[in-house]
């Protein structure tokens, strides 16, 4: 999945609006087992989870060892410059968790920061030092490990380190992402001298080995990252930030803290959900977009057609909104979860929305980059447990920092925070003083790690990458599976619908028929027919077994025994 650069989205709204020609995305390829099942953003790292899985290890072990994988097949999307958040379920103790392993900005920042000449620059949040918010992926794992692991940490970094030491062949998501990345990364030295050796692209097919990736990975393993947050790797990191205009601070990677949080709980179609509180908004809007579907007629039986399209369009710019206006780091602002999660909220939304006509919110066209930054991991284990995992260095590539000498690639996380009111991100998204950038505050992420149980086991796993794209992906998803009653690999397929409020678009994927297209368009949608896309990992449990589907639009395959 690529990012949609400026220029780029510039040639495109020049030239067309709607129907882009781009090819439909292949099919989803479903793996099978009984035993155990992992679904990633690529075929290597869902086998070092699967491998983890048949050595004795849980769930929780199995997508720790894939999200460290991913992080090097997949360096543009997560790895251990990044952060995230993960939601797991105890079948044992009937019992879920959620840990926020995002990052947080480093204390010297402020709102002024990211203003240059009087005007607030998205490009200090996207690019370099500033852009850098407290790397986080090390301490969630190794806290995860810790508190509901079953086996040493040291082996859950294991496959990760000997895929960057041995190497492997680069895959069509990494080679993709440097052909379009390439004029940026050329600019950053340490990222251009890992993946753009001798001045050229990585190409697809090309053995990779990245040995001091894989020092670095071995040292996290045997040390538990104590010297990434306290010793000499810590001082690395904070050199490459602050020459790149930074103001991270040994201090600050020495403060940070991973923090177990209370999962959101919803209840949809005799399933107990279980998803990401803030400082996510994804697992809250998420229950409130399925609140109002639960009211509306909605057509589960057809997923693509105009009517389903109209109300999961409707149902996700209302959910959007909110999102603008109330979502932000709990320990800076209270967000209002008890009045946005009821139902007479839901019931008010539903009052708005026209069976047949769009609702006209404020437009205003942003560019939206598509999947990059991020990877989505679900697992499940022979014992019934499962965990959800979402791993992010924000855009891709994150920052474009790499540490020199570490193989590091660096998070610009912190335009995930509004750095003005009203400001757009790099996803077109806006939020207000509720997410301002502020030390020690975690940017709202619209991560949707969540896991559906029914009688104490899992029955669906599933998250998502993509900006906010995330959550509406994982509304699909979820919808097709648990209310549409279908496949997990037709539920990939499904076309993705997306609208996130502002800008008053609706992208959908090139596979919804025309006349659908035609009849959201005279409803009063404004259509962008998208030819980039977010890419959902799921698992269905049943009594058949396991069923495990990644997303192709990433290239992604799930593995299960
Ligand atoms: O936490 C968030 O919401 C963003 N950092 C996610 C970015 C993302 O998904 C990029 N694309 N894959």
């Amino acid at each position: 999945m690529r990012t949609i650069r400026p220029l780029l989205l510039c040639l495109l709204l020049a030239t067309v609006i709607a129907s882009l020609t781009a090819a439909a995305p292949p099919k989803a390829r479903v793996s099978a087992g009984r035993h155990g099942a992992v679904a990633a953003d690529h075929l290597l790292a869902s086998h070092a989870g699967v491998a983890i899985l048949q050595a004795g290890g849980n769930a929780l072990d199995a997508a720790i060892a894939t999200a460290f994988a991913l992080g090097v097949v997949n360096p543009a999307s997560s790895g251990l410059g990044g952060g995230g958040m993960l939601v797991y379920w105890s079948a044992a103790q009937r019992r879920a968790y959620a840990l926020d392993f995002r990052e947080t900005a480093p204390a010297a920042i402020s709102p002024a920061s990211f203003v240059r000449d009087g005007k607030p620059d998205t490009r200090l949040s996207q690019e370099g030092g500033l852009a850098v918010a407290v790397p986080a992926e090390v301490a969630g794992l190794v806290e995860a490990s810790r508190r509901l692991g079953r086996l040493p940490f040291a082996r859950l970094v294991t496959p990760a380190a000997a895929l960057a030491r041995r190497g492997f062949l680069v895959g069509p998501e990494l080679a993709g992402d440097l052909e379009e990345e390439g004029a940026r990364v050329r600019q950053w030295p340490a990222l251009a001298s890992l993946y753009m050796p001798g001045g050229r692209a990585l190409a697809e097919g090309r053995w990779f080995r990245n040995p001091e990736l894989a020092a670095t990975l071995e040292s996290i393993g045997a040390d538990q990252g104590r010297d990434f947050y306290r010793g000499r790797l810590a001082r690395r990191i904070v050199e490459a930030v602050r020459s790149a205009g930074g103001v991270m601070t040994e201090a600050d990677l020495a403060g940070y803290r991973p923090v177990w949080r209370q999962p959101l709980r919803g209840v949809h179609r005799g399933c107990e959900l279980f998803t990401m509180p803030p400082p996510s908004s994804g697992g809250a809007i998420l229950l409130e977009m399925l609140h109002c579907l639960e009211l509306l007629p909605v057509p589960w039986g057809e997923p693509d057609s105009s009517r389903t399209l109209h109300y999961l369009a409707e149902v996700e710019k209302h959910a959007f909104a909110d999102r603008a206006r109330y979502f932000g780091d709990p320990a800076f602002v209270r967000v209002p979860l008890a009045m946005l999660l009821s139902p007479a909220h839901a019931r008010r939304i539903v009052s708005l929305i026209d069976a047949a006509q769009a609702s006209a919110p404020e437009a205003c066209v942003h560019e939206l980059p598509a999947d990059g930054g991020t990877t989505h991991v679900s697992t499940v284990d022979a014992d019934g447990n499962a965990c959800a995992l979402t791993s992010t260095i924000n855009t891709g590539f994150g920052s474009l920092l790499a540490v020199p000498g570490t193989g590091m690639v660096l998070n610009d996380e912190m335009d995930d925070f509004a750095i003005a009111p009203g400001v757009a991100n790099a996803f077109g998204l806006v939020a207000y003083e509720a997410n301002a950038p502020a030390p020690g505050k975690r940017p709202l992420s619209s991560m949707t790690p969540t896991i559906a149980v029914r009688d104490g086991l899992p029955v669906l796993v599933v998250g998502s990458s993509g900006g906010p794209r995330i959550i509406t992906g994982t509304l699909r998803v979820l919808t097709c599976v648990l209310d549409g009653g279908l496949d997990v690999g037709a539920a990939i397929d499904a076309a993705r619908v997306h609208h996130q409020w502002q800008p008053d678009l609706l992208r959908l994927d090139e596979s919804v028929p025309a006349a659908d297209v035609d009849r959201l368009r005279r409803m009063g949608h404004h259509l962008e027919t998208s030819s980039t896309y977010n890419a959902v990992q799921a698992i269905v449990a049943g009594p058949d077994g396991l069923r495990a589907a990644s997303d192709p639009r990433k290239s992604g395959q799930a593995a299960a025994y």
